[in-house]
């Protein structure tokens, strides 16, 4: 199976599984961690779940989704975004000035994490800023169920999503699509959403920042392989 097939069979389920209050409260904390000033580069945005949120709130300049299905399923939303493209984390490139570049649930997805984090604080620019979630080491397929379900999905939903995975796991194997988590270094953590989501944030490369390195070198040790 190739990839895009994959993503055209999880394009077509995406929302019925993620569009629950476990995203938006993810979405919701990313907002609060970009600063009002600096515009939104989102990347890896799929079907514009937290491209809704990040475009209600600030100013949202880019949004970058490589595969058609999803990108076609963010278009459709009709956000308040300047631009939405299909670049890769890979091939971004900066915008003019400073930005905050978002990046959720994205980064277990790409072949080499420590070079993607100093991509994305290039892009930021010197007083950007970057915002990444990644799963917890926690996030079982369960717990993440059951994260859904704390935050006001109904028992149907979670035999939807635990069947569903059942599935989409082994095809995501087949297609090589990595489904585990790059767990960061605890110092650019600043919040666990439904213990199941962890929100880092990068400052850019002029300002100060305790445990960037840390950051950086320690996602080289994944050891930890998650259950979605
Ligand atoms: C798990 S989805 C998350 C979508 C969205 N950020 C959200 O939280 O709802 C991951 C998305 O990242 C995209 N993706 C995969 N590899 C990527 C890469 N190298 N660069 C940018 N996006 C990528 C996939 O196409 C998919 O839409």
């Amino acid at each position: 199976m190739s990839r895009g097939v994959f993503w055209r069979v999880y394009a077509r389920w995406y929302d019925a599984l993620w569009d629950t209050g476990l995203t938006a409260a993810v979405a919701r904390r990313v907002v609060q961690e970009v600063p009002p000033e600096l515009p939104v580069i989102e990347l890896g945005a799929g079907t514009g779940l937290v491209t809704r949120e990040l475009a209600a709130a600030r100013r949202v300049v880019r949004a970058c989704e490589p595969d058609p299905d999803m990108r076609a399923r963010l278009v459709a939303r009709d956000l308040d975004v300047e631009q939405v493209t299909d670049e890769s984390i890979e091939e971004c490139h900066p915008p003019a000035g400073d930005c905050c570049v978002v990046a959720v649930n994205v980064l277990h997805l790409v072949a080499d994490v420590p070079a993607c984090l100093e991509h994305l604080r290039w892009m930021a620019g010197p007083h950007g800023r970057v915002v990444v979630v990644v799963p917890t080491a926690q996030a079982t397929l369960g717990r993440v169920a059951r994260a859904h379900r704390s935050a006001g999905a109904g028992a149907t939903h979670s035999v939807l999503f635990l069947l569903a995975h059942v599935v989409l796991g082994p095809l995501a194997a087949l297609a090589g699509v990595r489904l585990s988590p790059a767990p960061l270094a605890r110092p650019s953590l600043v919040g666990v959403v439904g213990d199941v989501q962890e929100v880092h944030v990068l400052d850019g490369p002029d300002r100060p920042i305790d445990g960037w390195a840390r950051a950086v070198t320690s996602v080289h040790a994944v050891t930890h392989q998650c259950q979605l």
